[in-house]
């Protein structure tokens, strides 16, 4: 099929009233997104909607009116709740879906088989025109294929619908970019089945108070049913993975500039105030404080993350889900398949080092002086008795538990270190599990500064939560002498424990401050001691 690139003017407008009034398919903009439309009343029009989209038949569809006389008129609805004649009256024309009970003329393609039907009286003159000219009742969901970005312009749409509907309407950009607020009348009190620019306080000024779904910011359980069918299934996806990070700005600036240094293959999905602060690509969304300019840009910048090259994963910004923030923070959690790191505010000093060098004495001399001290080595004794930690790692490496369920530590750590693969495979299990619990501590304690003593900070990814890394380092004839004396171990044995281990070059590279531990072992101490009191004493802000 040839799909016509319509425009915007009258006597394309009226091809594509001809195209619908006889059961065809027209991309239509809106001021939220670009809609694929059939007439509503029109059952076999409307499964074409399905088939060009590839929309599961289970999902109902909104039915859009040119104003709120054709809802009765067209006998659209068994009923008029009193309370929709107020939205109405509020927000209609607009960015506003109304779900009422249904009149027996809507088809049972439009419903999904439910007793109730969305309603909505799109304000944009090209939508507005396309129902008066064409006289009809149109259903219309988002004119993507399922599962992508909804459209925001008509080249989104040729993008995903070319040579799959009869027509598309260039209307522009959409001035709102994200899909109408989506209310349910059926319950009470009345519910948001998904956020949009018309806010939940801006509803409860005009009807009082009103619910929010539970799954328009959190993840669906596997038995529990969806009120609105469309919650259930996977939702603005791009191919690329995306992550959201939730914390302040200094917090996500940290930590994807600590992941880029490491990884090149990383790009943010940020707001105009952080691009200049980071070292990666950037897809920005608008400014901070910007709900809606962010809102109109966001389904462009999904569809933007397909575009960057060698970049396996997009860390987004996590908005706040409050106000207009609430329709962004639905949209980019299912982008994100409901993928979050949590960023705490805490101030956290990383504190590694080689092995050999000194850091466990530091560490132990910062905890005795009162520091509060996050330990990787205790974190780890604690993730190895956590129940999902010792089925993984038996998964991996056989029964490796002692007879009362705990543990058996020397045979795992004898298989474990047996080869460079093994040891990769329990760090793959066993770091997630340190540093949700390092997290925990962290968070948890009542200190605003918090010291990680961790020899794998990098390893372990914890790195990215700190804002400032000290390493300590000293000269490897001392490192292995040291290693010897304090471990046992030969010559041979420490040289290979030695290589093991990141470089000197990398901790230099990747940390803030190195403290050298060549001289007296007092004067190692007194430095890390000053060095504790300069970023954990005060109230500096980093
Ligand atoms: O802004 C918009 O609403 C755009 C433009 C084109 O108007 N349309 C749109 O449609 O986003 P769609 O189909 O992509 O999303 C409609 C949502 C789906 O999540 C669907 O499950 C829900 O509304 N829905 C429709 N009828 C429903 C009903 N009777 N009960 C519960 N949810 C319903
Ligand atoms: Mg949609």
């Amino acid at each position: 099929m040839k799909t016509l690139h319509l425009t915007n003017t009258q006597p394309d407008i009226d091809i594509a009233s001809a195209i619908l009034r006889d059961g065809g398919l027209v991309a239509m903009p809106t001021e939220t997104v670009y809609g694929l439309a059939a007439n509503a009343l029109d059952s076999e029009a409307v499964r074409r909607i399905f088939e060009a989209k590839g929309r599961p038949m289970d999902n109902p569809l909104i039915v859009h009116v040119a104003d709120y006389a054709d809802i009765e008129r067209l006998r659209l609805v068994s009923e008029i709740p009193e309370k929709a004649t107020l939205l109405a009256q509020a927000f209609w024309p607009g960015p506003l879906t109304i779900i009422m009970p249904k009149g027996d003329v809507i088809p049972d393609e439009v419903s999904a088989g439910l007793s109730t039907v969305a309603i909505r009286i799109p304000s944009h003159p090209d939508a507005q025109n396309l129902l008066k000219t064409s006289g009809l009742a149109l259903a219309a969901p988002s004119a993507n294929t399922s599962g992508k970005p909804s459209p925001t312009t008509a080249q989104h749409v040729i993008d995903d619908m070319e040579g799959r509907i009869e027509a598309v309407i260039d209307g522009g950009s959409c001035s709102v970019g994200v899909e109408s607020t989506v209310i349910t009348l059926a319950t009470e009190p009345p519910r948001i089945l998904r956020p949009g620019l018309i806010t939940r306080e801006e509803i409860e000024a005009v009807i009082g108070a009103i619910e929010v779904d539970h799954a328009v910011l959190h993840q669906l359980e596997n038995n529990e049913k969806a009120s609105s069918p469309g919650m259930k299934y996977k939702h603005y996806a791009p191919r690329t993975r995306v992550v959201l990070l939730r914390g302040s700005d200094a917090r996500y600036i940290t930590y994807m500039n600590r992941l880029y240094a490491r990884d090149p293959h990383i790009a943010a999905l940020c707001y105009d105030e952080d691009k200049p602060q980071l070292d990666m690509p950037c897809i920005t969304i608008g400014g901070m404080d910007d709900e809606k300019a962010q809102a109109q840009a966001l389904f462009d910048a999904l569809r933007a993350v397909d575009d960057m090259k060698d970049v396996h994963t997009v860390y987004a910004h996590c908005p706040e889900a409050t106000g207009v923030g609430m329709a962004l923070y639905n949209r980019l959690i299912r982008a994100a398949a409901f993928e979050v790191i949590d960023l705490p505010e805490k101030r956290i000093i990383g504190l590694t080092g080689q092995t050999g060098a000194g850091k466990s004495e530091a560490a132990k001399l910062l905890s005795e002086s009162g520091f509060p001290v996050v330990s990787a080595d205790e974190a780890a004794r604690l993730a190895v008795s956590d129940s999902e930690v010792k089925a993984m790692l038996c998964a991996a490496f056989g029964d490796v538990l002692l007879p009362d369920g705990s543990l058996n530590r020397q045979l795992v750590a004898k298989i474990a270190f047996s080869t460079p693969e093994n040891t990769e495979t329990l760090n793959h299990i066993t770091h997630p599990k340190i540093r949700e619990i390092m997290l925990k501590q962290a968070r948890e304690c009542e200190h605003d500064t918090v010291i990680f003593d961790a020899s794998q900070l990098f390893e372990a990814y914890e790195d990215l939560f700190c804002c400032r890394i000290v390493g300590i380092l000293a000269d490897p004839t001392l490192r292995k002498e040291r290693i010897m004396r304090r471990d046992g171990l030969n010559r041979e044995e420490a040289e290979r424990r030695m290589s093991a281990q990141l470089s000197e070059r990398f901790f230099i590279d990747h940390c803030d401050d190195i403290l050298y531990n060549n001289g007296s072992a007092d004067a190692f101490l007194n430095d890390v001691r000053q060095y504790a009191e300069r970023w954990c004493a005060d109230e500096r802000k980093i």
